[in-house]
């Protein structure tokens, strides 16, 4: 079990969802040609995801997100501590038949068109002829690239090779999908549509764990995230929570007349309350991000949880 200090829901500790990805002082240091050490990217991560949960992975470029999501698919060996995936340790890559992966850089065929792409992932999870045909155009309908079906992946723009990326990484209907950088090269309409496309996974009971750079996404569609900074987690709990400002009150209504909100003004004023803002929302997880990376340069030593 962890020992993270996290805002985990009171009822998921002992008897909620199943613990689908749990990492104990998972380190990885990478080390140059000559086996000294190098980079330490991952420095004792502790975290633990639940079934069914969106989990996104934040932090600057460099700080570990791309590395801490191979060492759970096995593509990297840790230097030390462990990574448990689907019950059974990460290093085991049999395992990763029931995951799904769209990695930072596509690695798809550039001369296969898109059909062939998923026929050709379809053959290496054994589906029949019939299950290929079928899961294929079911998949490239989901994500939008109908049009384009029979194009190669050569011709595909950056959104479009996104979408089939995730589509191949949906080919073996996996229950846990890993995600990094999904909206990267996205267009805001590509971007909307590939957060509706996770939601629709978390829908089907999927789990999802995604890095990103892009905050409003991370704030948008995770229930939980973890920030990494220099390979170090600095916070960990859930975005609603995490982002809440406990001694204010917001109320947000819509067609609201000039009068009504002098009325609103008074009875805050008659009732002591200090009016401090009167505004549109704005989104705040940047903010946290941005405090984050301040704090932990001014304090290095400091994790999730030691605040
Ligand atoms: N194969 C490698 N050999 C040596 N160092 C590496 C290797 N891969 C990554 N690193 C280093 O490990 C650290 C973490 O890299 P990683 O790719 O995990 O970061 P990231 O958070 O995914 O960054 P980005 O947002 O740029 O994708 C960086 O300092 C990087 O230079
Ligand atoms: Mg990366």
């Amino acid at each position: 079990m962890s020992t993270q200090v996290e805002s985990a829901p009171a009822e998921s500790v002992d008897e909620g969802p199943k613990t689908v990805v749990e990492t104990q002082s998972l380190t990885k240091v990478y080390r140059d040609f000559w086996g000294r050490q190098k980079v330490r990217a991952l420095k004792a991560l502790d975290l633990e995801i639940r079934e069914g949960e969106i989990f996104g992975l934040l932090g600057p470029n460099g700080s570990g997100k791309s590395t801490t999501i191979k060492l759970l698919l096995g593509l990297l060996f840790p230097t030390s501590g462990r990574a448990i995936v689907l019950d059974e340790e990460a290093t085991k890559v049999d395992k990763n038949e029931r995951i799904g992966y769209l990695p930072e850089e596509s690695y798809l065929y550039r001369f296969l068109t898109a059909e062939e792409t998923l026929d050709f992932y379809g053959r290496l999870f054994d589906m029949s002829g019939q299950e290929r045909r079928d899961r294929t155009n079911e998949l490239i309908e989901r994500v939008g690239l109908g049009w384009a079906r029979r194009r190669q992946l050569r011709e595909y723009s950056k959104g479009m090779t996104r979408r089939i990326g995730l589509a191949q990484a949906l080919i073996n209907d996996p229950e846990l999908i890993f995600l990094d950088e999904p909206t990267s090269g996205l267009d805001p309409l590509g971007t909307r549509e590939m957060k509706d496309l996770i939601l629709d996974l978390k829908a089907k009971g999927k789990t999802v764990v995604m890095s990103s750079h892009q905050l409003d996404d991370v704030q948008d569609v995770c229930d939980r995230i973890g920030i990494l900074y220099q390979g170090e987690l600095k916070e960990l709990g859930r975005v609603d929570e995490l982002l809440r400002v406990e001694d204010e009150t917001q109320i947000r209504c819509s067609h609201l007349s000039e009068g009504a909100i002098d009325e609103i003004k008074q009875v805050i004023a008659k009732h002591e309350g200090e009016l401090k803002d009167v505004s549109n929302p704005q989104s705040t997880l940047e903010q946290l991000f941005l405090e984050i990376v301040r704090q932990s340069e001014e304090r290095p030593g400091m994790r999730a949880g030691s605040k």
